[in-house]
């Protein structure tokens, strides 16, 4: 891997500014291929003063200059006259600067640097954990560099610097072997060109070179101490943010009873087993998840990185946040969204969480699950106490106590987070699952049907919930996109949109006047279910059996409005009447759907407080309740008639 780097190896994220600083030193890096990178010189670097440093990408909060001086300072030894390419790595979930740096004379190096404590001891574990690496040593690079002072937003820091041995590829040819782990699963799982995706094989390999790794002999105490459970198990920092996190979803998933006296069950529970199964005492990693595992899939080998969580303690932690980053991170997505499949969660949790530590031998044909028992049989055989009676119980326990941890982590899928804790609770408690861990509450409501707003109104809030809605609704129709789709509505009369005196009426208008359509199916005046209606509204006449007149006059007045209508915009507007009762109004715009059920009462209360049903706010494109309600809206528009003017309907219905 020696020699200059090619373009890919700096591939991606330059900004423009990049592309315009290196017009302004378009000779200074010349060797055939290489991206330019941009010369910082803000700080006076004397002691640096020949190496010149091209750096491609940024880090969020240190300036290019203070990276520079940060590199040259750790180089000084290893680079001497040379021209020196830093590529910024995306960071993971620390502050750290990470960065590959290369030149004709180095060899690619990964350097981290971060807060001098915090690199001192990812130095220290890592020494305990992989003992001196060979190579770094020959470069000179095995050290802890010490403290350099730089400034971070206007303070003054000392940071140290790590390095770590590249784990990529050199050449085009060779990126794509090199990944982390969850780039290689991935690849596995997803990708449509099976013969560049990794074999069963490579799979199978790289999870047992993971188990071992994660299981190596690292001072293991054989056969210690008879402890309770709650000794091995990881304690749960309830009070820093996990309590919050489970309330708050228990507020919004009522019906996950798992959620309640958590904590009072983990504690009574974990306490209560005295003699813990397996006994392990070792040197961890302790944060391994898919990011810090890099994986060569030529060579079937993976390199831990990123040891600054070192510790001593039980080897089911790592294990147990391996394997939930592998259950998560396998669970299919809904077709084209970011949405975990539920269906899908129950199956990968309800097979994790099976008898068999081995996860039985039956026949797969999910490469999702087949990953899963790969990784169990490799843990199975880098730590055969996992089989032991108890073990896979006590296991269980490290499952859930990650899944804890996990609650405060940023960027996670909290809802199912959460539905794994309640079926690890539940698997805890009863020895088996049933499928109620999976919530169907509010909050389903508003990740599964993209519900964007709930319009309830409650006694004494009818008028400004009403408000609310009707802005919402004003809203939608002023952001309506007239390219993507013609305005659809479905109601009973459709007044408040057609009459010019309704509440939508100027908005209607506007998107008439910005060259939209609209279409609009309402209740045929001549239907039997119009009489059912008229009941709701108070009937008419000694026998209720006809029209209602308040009824009667709302839909004329609809009829006269778009008669008004249409003979100012032509065909960009249409009224239909629809063959069948109506359950509900349905108003589509490019952005919005909305949605309001219908129910049968008397509706004398309904004119007196305006809103007595409710509405929900729906996401606009690519969600199933959008197509649910087009289907609906397109049902009616194909099953009505042409708006013929309707008058004196009295006398059509009855005896
Ligand atoms: N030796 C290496 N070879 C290749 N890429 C690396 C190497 N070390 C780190 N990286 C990349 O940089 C990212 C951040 O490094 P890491 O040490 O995990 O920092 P953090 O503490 O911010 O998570 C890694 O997830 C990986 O993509
Ligand atoms: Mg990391």
């Amino acid at each position: 891997m020696n020699g200059p780097l090619c373009d890919t190896w700096l591939e991606g994220g330059h900004s423009s500014a990049d592309r315009l600083t290196q017009q302004s030193h378009p000779t200074r890096y010349e060797s055939p291929g290489l991206e330019y990178g941009t010369c910082f010189c803000s700080r006076g670097c004397e002691q640096s003063e020949e190496i010149n440093v091209y750096i491609v990408g940024k880090h969020d909060a240190i300036s290019n200059g203070e990276v520079r001086h940060l590199i040259t300072r750790a180089l000084l030894e290893a680079v001497s006259t040379e021209d020196l390419s830093v590529r910024i790595l995306r960071g993971g979930y620390s502050d750290a600067l990470v960065a590959l740096c290369a030149s004709s004379e180095l060899s690619p190096v990964v350097l981290k640097f971060g807060p001098m404590e915090k690199i001192e001891a990812e130095h220290r574990n890592r020494l305990a954990y992989m003992g001196e690496d060979a190579w770094l040593e020959e470069h000179g690079l095995n050290e802890l560099f010490a403290p350099v002072e730089i400034e971070i937003e206007h303070r003054k820091v000392e940071w140290s610097m790590i390095a770590y041995r590249y784990r990529g590829g050199g050449s085009f040819e060779e990126l794509k072997h090199f990944n982390d782990f969850e780039g290689f699963i991935g690849s596995y799982l997803w990708s449509s060109d099976r013969d560049a995706a990794p074999s069963d094989n490579t799979v199978s390999e790289c999870f047992r070179a993971m188990a071992f790794t994660l299981g190596a002999d690292r001072g293991i105490t054989q056969g210690g101490p008879l402890q309770s459970l709650a000794e091995y198990v990881p304690s749960v920092d309830w009070e820093e943010g996990v309590s919050a996190v489970i309330r708050t979803a228990a507020a919004f998933c009522p019906d996950l009873n798992e959620l309640n006296g958590l904590r009072e069950w983990w504690d009574e529970n974990l306490n209560g087993v005295l003699f813990a199964p397996v006994h392990d005492r070792r040197r961890l990693h302790g944060d391994a998840r898919f990011a810090n595992v890099l994986v060569d899939d030529v060579r079937s080998e993976v390199h831990l990185i990123d040891f600054g969580s070192g510790r001593l303690g039980h080897v089911f932690e790592d294990f147990a946040r391996f394997e939930l980053d592998l259950l998560f991170k396998s669970v299919p997505k809904v077709n084209g969204s970011q949405e975990v499949d539920r269906a899908q969660l129950v199956t990968a949790v309800n097979f994790v969480l099976r008898d068999e530590v081995n996860l039985g031998n039956e026949e797969l044909s999910s490469r999702s699950l087949k990953c899963l028992r790969l990784w169990r049989n490799a843990m199975c055989r880098s730590f055969p106490q996992l089989k032991h009676s108890g073990g896979l119980m006590m296991y269980r326990w490290f499952l859930l106590g990650e899944c804890l941890k996990r609650t405060t982590w940023v960027n996670i899928d909290t809802a199912v987070l959460i539905f794994t804790i309640c079926a690890l609770r539940q698997y805890l408690s009863d020895g088996a699952l049933d499928s109620t861990w999976i919530s169907n509450a509010p909050q389903s409501l508003a990740s599964q049907l993209q519900c964007r707003a709930a319009y309830v109104p409650t006694r004494g809030s009818e008028r400004l919930v009403n408000n609310m809605r009707n802005d919402a609704k004003k809203g939608a129709l002023s952001d309506h996109d007239r390219r993507k789709s013609a305005v659809r509505l479905l109601a009973e009369t459709g007044q408040s949109y057609l009459s010019p005196r309704g509440v939508f009426s100027n908005e209607v208008r506007d998107v008439l006047r910005d060259g939209g359509r609209l279409q609009v199916v309402i209740l045929n005046p001549l239907l039997t279910e119009y009489l059912g209606l008229s009941a709701c509204y108070g009937g008419s006449g000694e026998d209720g059996y006809q029209a209602n007149e308040l009824l009667e006059r709302k839909t004329q007045e609809s009829i006269r409005g778009y008669q008004i209508l249409e003979a100012e915009f032509g065909t960009a507007v249409e009224l239909r009447l629809a063959r069948f009762g109506l359950a509900q109004t349905i108003l589509l715009t490019s952005g919005s759907s909305f949605l309001e059920p219908y129910f049968r009462y008397a509706r004398i209360e309904r004119e007196r407080l305006l809103f007595d049903s409710f509405e929900l706010e729906l996401e606009g494109t690519g969600t199933h309740s959008r197509s649910l309600l087009e289907e609906t809206f397109s049902f009616h528009w194909a099953h009505s008639d042409t708006c013929v003017p309707v008058k004196n309907t009295k006398g059509k219905h009855g005896k």
